[in-house]
């Protein structure tokens, strides 16, 4: 009714009362693009405000052949996720972080951005037109990706005169193909993913693609992904291609601190505020590689890869294995974070908002 409602009220497209999910095979999800019903779409010109969205069928997009996006990477994007409860009820996780997050990046990038309420208002009505779209509990989320993007054309380099803000969504499960399976990661020390003053900290669409030839390198190597070093030293710890990094050591955890060339985690931060309440040390600041490879235990955090345990590292030809497991502090904080989206552990702090 709720979703009924909302639609009604942007003049969106019918959306039937029934709450029939939609016929997909829920328990081999994976993180590949299910096309769903629909996106949500909108567009403002260059120094004027986002004004007022729409729901359209889910499809391709037209796109002029100069858009600053194709042309010169002008775009950012989002991730987050909703969550059907066994109660029946619809969440999504921190909507306001990710729609903060969006703000700081097109300011990074020289684009208008929908305010805080247009875009969890937004990031709604695409969960919600999608229903039938969100896995059944404990199969997997409805991922949403919201992108910002300059499509007004520029040839010279510039800012773009117009820019869309476009939302899809897609039924996801576990993003490695390792599934909960621990990683095992190789540290990369030809190619770094960010450079101190470039657009590392944000999330620049051009951040992405440039970890594709390590990532398959290693992949061909039989490893899960890349770990980048710092580019000034190559010495100190970054992050994974799409996920941050933490480590743990006598039960003290760390991760590298948000100093521009890493990118702020939304998943990053609220382990962190649950391993404090869980009365855990937690140190954000720089950690050399020999440290890493010192410690108990290593996981990664991000939207689509939740928190995953990191279960051996190569670095320069030598193989570090680390505690993984029911006994870890990586499962237990999981399992909080998990928890508190599930509805089983109390969201004292209003994390999670209904839809
Ligand atoms: C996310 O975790 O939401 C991301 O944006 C990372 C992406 C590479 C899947």
């Amino acid at each position: 009714q709720a979703a009924a409602a909302l639609l009604k009220e942007t003049k969106s497209p019918a959306h039937s009362d029934d709450e029939d999910l939609a016929p997909m095979d829920w328990d081999n999800l994976g993180f590949g693009l299910v096309p769903t019903d629909y996106m949500y779409v909108m567009n403002c010109s260059k120094d004027e405000h986002f004004v007022r969205g729409r729901l359209n069928h889910y499809g391709n997009i037209e796109l002029s052949p100069c858009s600053a996006v194709l042309n010169y990477g002008q775009g950012i994007f989002e991730g987050m996720k909703a969550l059907r409860r066994e109660d029946g009820r619809l969440f999504l996780f921190r909507p306001d972080q990710n729609a903060i997050r969006m703000k700081m990046g097109a300011e990074r990038m020289c684009m208008p951005s929908p305010s805080i309420d247009q875009f969890i208002d937004a990031v709604k009505h695409t969960a919600l037109a999608n229903n039938r779209w969100i896995p059944p509990p404990g199969k997997g989320s409805l991922y949403i990706r919201s992108l910002l993007l300059g499509t007004g054309p520029v040839l010279g380099l510039a800012p773009a005169s117009e820019y869309t803000f476009l939302i899809y969504a897609s039924p996801v499960c576990n993003y490695f193909k390792e599934g909960t399976a621990p990683l095992n990661l190789y540290v990369e020390e030809e190619y770094n993913r960010a450079s101190r003053g470039g657009a590392g900290g944000v999330k620049a669409i051009t951040n992405y693609s440039p970890c594709l030839k390590a990532q398959a390198r290693a992949k061909s190597r039989g490893f899960s992904d890349v770990l980048y070093l710092d580019s000034v030293d190559n010495k100190y710890i970054e992050e994974v291609s799409s996920c941050n990094i933490f480590i743990i050591k006598d039960g003290r955890i760390l991760t590298p601190a948000t100093n521009g060339t890493i990118l702020p985690g939304i998943t990053r931060k609220s382990i962190i505020e649950i391993a404090r309440d869980l009365g855990y040390t937690v140190e954000e600041r720089s950690i050399p590689v020999e440290e890493l490879m010192e410690a108990d235990e290593v996981f990664c955090t991000g939207t689509a890869v939740v928190l995953s345990s990191v279960g051996s590292i190569t670095y320069r030809g030598n193989r570090v294995e680390y505690k993984t497991g029911t006994h870890s502090v990586s499962k237990k904080l999981l399992s909080t974070f998990m928890g508190i989206q599930t509805g089983h552990i109390e969201d004292k702090k209003g994390w999670m908002v209904e839809i």
